[in-house]
């Protein structure tokens, strides 16, 4: 400790940079969890250790001293604070990002783009950005892609689970959907990095069958087999209608009508995290450095305005303690509409989805749950129903069509799985089969015994 007062005492000094104050910032940021508030602050052995490596020490400088320096600026429009990324390099950092932008997506996205509203009805206009909206209650809490280049996946979840999510109750649990079945299954870089339509494209042509990252746990790893099948559709009675995205169009004001509109609501979009970005706390961001290509995706969840500044409310995945609770407000309407903040709404999208929830779905967190226990609903019928509720044929559970799956009888040796009859290997609430058609993977017994 003493070591680390001298370095920061006599480097910081010399920039005219507070080094009390900065130490204060690290030991508030980095305390050990144990700390006893009133006693003299103790940094954790990893904080403390880390600072002790050149470069981690020299991260942590270069962005110490940007907050000091930010925070000081006259008509401060954003906070910046001291954080957990405060201490990576680069190198580190670059990994929370992950977004490839390759030519052929580029090329995609010139063909699909729409041309920009040519009749503009400037009192709609004028009415919609005085306005406000967030939807952020109808997602699933903020999720965090640690040190994977996935925010490719997580981007592209968020646009969807609030298709889902829409029409539910506001103050009820929302559907979250797995990032990790993106990352195995759609043989895209996984955390090497990817753009979020390619999990729309796979969804289209795999029966818009998509788990729960409540089931299909986040790992943040690439090379992991592909598991989808092991689980229940969080989004039942939903599905892709094409492969890919929809994309909104260049300007803000596009975008500005999309998100007014509740039946768009959440775009996946791509940015560039320019300086300063990883240090955001609180207020509207906004960056003159957002001169070169994006590298990062995140949703627009909502707009408004905090004290004069139009802001774009942007939901990121970098955990909860990241920004304001995982969220950042960038700023909206810049240069007339015309220069979006780093790119937020130039590559703004959404999937193409129609459907509308069947009440079958393991979305959420507690219907999740369940298909994890199980509550043992009809374990033991061994009768010979082989309709479903809404009278559909049931599937052999020996086939793999029209659905593949892995709740076959050698799979399930106990569980009496013959013929076509329903039955409950996996702790349904009660006897189910997968269905003859391919656009219904599965539904529960016709009989509730
Ligand atoms: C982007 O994706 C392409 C195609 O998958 C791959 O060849 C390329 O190496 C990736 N670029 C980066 C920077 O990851
Ligand atoms: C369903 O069960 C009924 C009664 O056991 C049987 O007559 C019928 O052939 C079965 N249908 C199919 C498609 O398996």
């Amino acid at each position: 400790m003493i070591f680390l007062l001298t370095l920061l005492g006599c480097c910081w000094l010399a920039q005219g940079v507070s080094y009390r104050k900065l130490y204060k910032d690290a030991v508030i940021h980095f305390k050990d969890p144990d700390f006893e508030a009133g006693k003299s602050g103790q940094l954790t052995s990893t904080a403390s250790n880390l600072l002790r490596d050149t470069a981690h020490y020299k991260a942590f400088k270069k962005n110490a001293v940007f907050v000091e320096k930010h925070n000081r600026e006259d008509n401060l429009k954003w906070v910046a604070t001291i954080n957990e990324f405060s201490l990576e390099t680069d190198e580190e950092f670059s990994r929370h990002l992950g977004l490839n932008m390759t030519r052929e997506i580029d090329e995609e996205i010139q063909l699909l783009q729409r041309k920009k509203r040519s009749t503009v009805d400037i009192t709609l206009r004028e009415e919609l950005e005085a306005g406000e909206v967030d939807y952020r209650s109808y997602l699933p809490p903020i999720k965090n892609q640690g040190g994977c280049g996935s925010c490719w996946t997580f981007g592209a979840m968020a646009a969807l689970e609030y298709q889902i999510n829409k029409d539910r109750p506001v103050d009820g649990e929302m559907v979250a959907l797995s990032e990790e079945q993106c990352v195995d299954c759609t043989g895209s870089n996984g955390c090497g990095g990817g753009w979020p339509t390619a999990c729309y494209t796979w969804g289209h042509y795999h029966y818009s069958h998509w788990a729960s990252s409540y089931n299909y746990l986040y790992e943040g790893r690439s090379g992991l087999k592909c598991r989808y099948d092991d689980y229940k559709d969080g989004m039942s009675g939903f599905k892709f209608t094409k492969p890919s995205g929809q994309y909104v169009a260049k300007s803000d004001e596009d975008v500005l009508y999309a998100v007014a509109d509740n039946r768009i609501g959440v775009l996946s979009c791509a940015i560039q995290v320019a300086d300063g970005f990883g240090s955001y706390s609180s207020g509207v961001y906004s960056s003159e450095n957002c001169n070169g290509g994006v590298n990062h995706a995140v949703n627009i969840v909502g707009y408004g305005t905090l004290n004069g500044v139009p802001y774009w409310k942007v939901r990121n995945s970098w955990g909860r303690g990241w920004g304001d609770g995982g969220y950042i407000n960038m700023e909206r309407g810049v240069n007339g509409n015309n220069l979006n903040m780093c790119h937020l709404t130039q590559y703004a999208h959404y999937p193409y989805i129609e459907g509308s929830d069947d009440g079958q779905g393991s979305g959420t967190e507690s219907e999740a749950m369940r298909f994890e226990c199980g509550d043992g609903g009809q374990v033991e019928y061994r009768g010979e129903v082989n309709q479903t509720v809404s009278g559909r044929t049931c599937q052999k559970w020996s086939s793999q069509d029209p659905h593949s799956h892995s709740r076959t009888p050698e799979g399930y040796p106990y569980s009496g799985l013959e013929k076509n009859f329903c039955r409950n290997p996996d702790g349904e609430s009660s006897a189910w089969c997968y269905t003859t058609e391919s656009s219904k993977r599965w539904e529960l017994s016709r009989t509730v015994l």
